[in-house]
């Protein structure tokens, strides 16, 4: 499955990520969530590309004539930046609970000359963001799934769209997959066994957010029952082919530490063992050396348009 072990916004709740002081745990998930997205960066450009597409095609503003970005649950940022440049025209404002993410966002934006349109909010879905201004585009992406009660989130987002404004919400896509089936340890299949562990593991984290509330994951239903229309959905291909490079392969090595740690033990002890090695850096056959890693992922994209 997609993963989902990184960015939950309430740390002192949130035991897996406390080693230590809360600064070092957030400057380390927001060098994780830079990396991810760095990586993921060809499929979010093919997705702002397809907004423009969306823009330019309909009535409503066309993708020069955006003027307020919004991206809600942005992190540190990446994607904000990359909507700057999709999006020449706007003010983009990056919103997140976590304000350490939000420094980084800023940090970034100046680094890449965007300071003068770039903004940040202090905001947490689904009743926070209420006050922060409407906007023509609002982007969510991986965030909506951090939160309790989705639905209210997406109403929020909903309510602070312009006329003809598109929302765009990413939540899921293909798991990603980055070893054949038979790696040589242990029984083939091992992938497989582990998203059942880590779909069990999600499930227990959302049961566990405040004002956890169950939802039918039909975005493009979602969006509409929110007062939108026109939904569509699509889904984009990350494929990075062995051999990774340096900093993919340490991304992957980063995402399985972080399995091991936060389900590794639902495992049984052939495949909890199988994890160890993978994660061995002295082994030659661990991820750290091995040459046949990959990273192959889909991740989706569903929108729609207010009236
Ligand atoms: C997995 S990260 C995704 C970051 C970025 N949007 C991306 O796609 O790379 C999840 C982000 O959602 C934020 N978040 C968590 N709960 C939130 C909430 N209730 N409202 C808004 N953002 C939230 C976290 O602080 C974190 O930055």
């Amino acid at each position: 499955m997609t993963d989902h072990t990184h960015g939950t916004a309430a740390p002192k709740h949130d035991h897996h990520h406390h080693h230590g002081s809360t600064e070092m745990d957030w400057d380390a998930m927001a060098t994780h969530l830079e990396r991810d997205a760095e990586i993921y960066t060809p499929v979010l450009e093919q997705a702002t590309a397809w907004l423009r597409d969306l823009l330019t095609e309909s009535a409503g503003p066309g993708p020069d004539e955006v003027r307020r970005v919004l991206d809600v649950g942005s992190g540190p940022g990446v994607t904000s930046c990359l909507l700057a440049h999709a999006f020449p025209n706007a003010e983009i404002v990056a919103v997140d609970p976590t304000e350490a993410l939000l420094d980084r966002a800023r940090d970034r934006a100046a680094r890449l000359g965007l300071a003068d349109r770039f903004r940040t909010e202090t905001a947490e879905l689904p009743d926070g963001i209420d006050g922060i201004g409407d906007a023509d585009v609002i982007w969510s992406s991986k965030a909506l799934h951090h939160v309790g009660d989705q639905a209210a989130a997406v109403d929020a987002l909903a309510r602070l769209l312009r006329p003809r404004g598109l929302l765009v919400v990413s939540e899921g896509g293909l798991p990603a997959r980055m070893l054949p089936r038979d790696f040589g340890i242990g029984r083939p299949g091992f992938l497989n066994r582990l998203d059942v562990v880590h779909e069990d593991w999600f499930v227990r984290m959302r049961a566990a957010l405040p004002g956890a509330r169950d939802l039918v994951e039909d975005w493009p239903a979602v969006l509409t029952a929110a007062g939108l229309h026109s939904p569509r959905s699509r889904s984009f291909l990350l494929d990075r082919p062995a051999p990774l490079d340096p900093t993919t392969r340490a991304y992957a090595v980063t995402q399985f530490e972080r399995y091991a740690e936060v389900f590794g033990d639902e495992l049984d002890a052939e495949d909890r063992a199988t994890l160890d090695r993978l994660l061995d850096p002295a082994d030659p056959a661990g991820l750290a050396q091995r040459g046949d890693l990959f990273w192959l992922a889909a991740q989706s994209f569903h929108t729609a348009r207010a009236a």
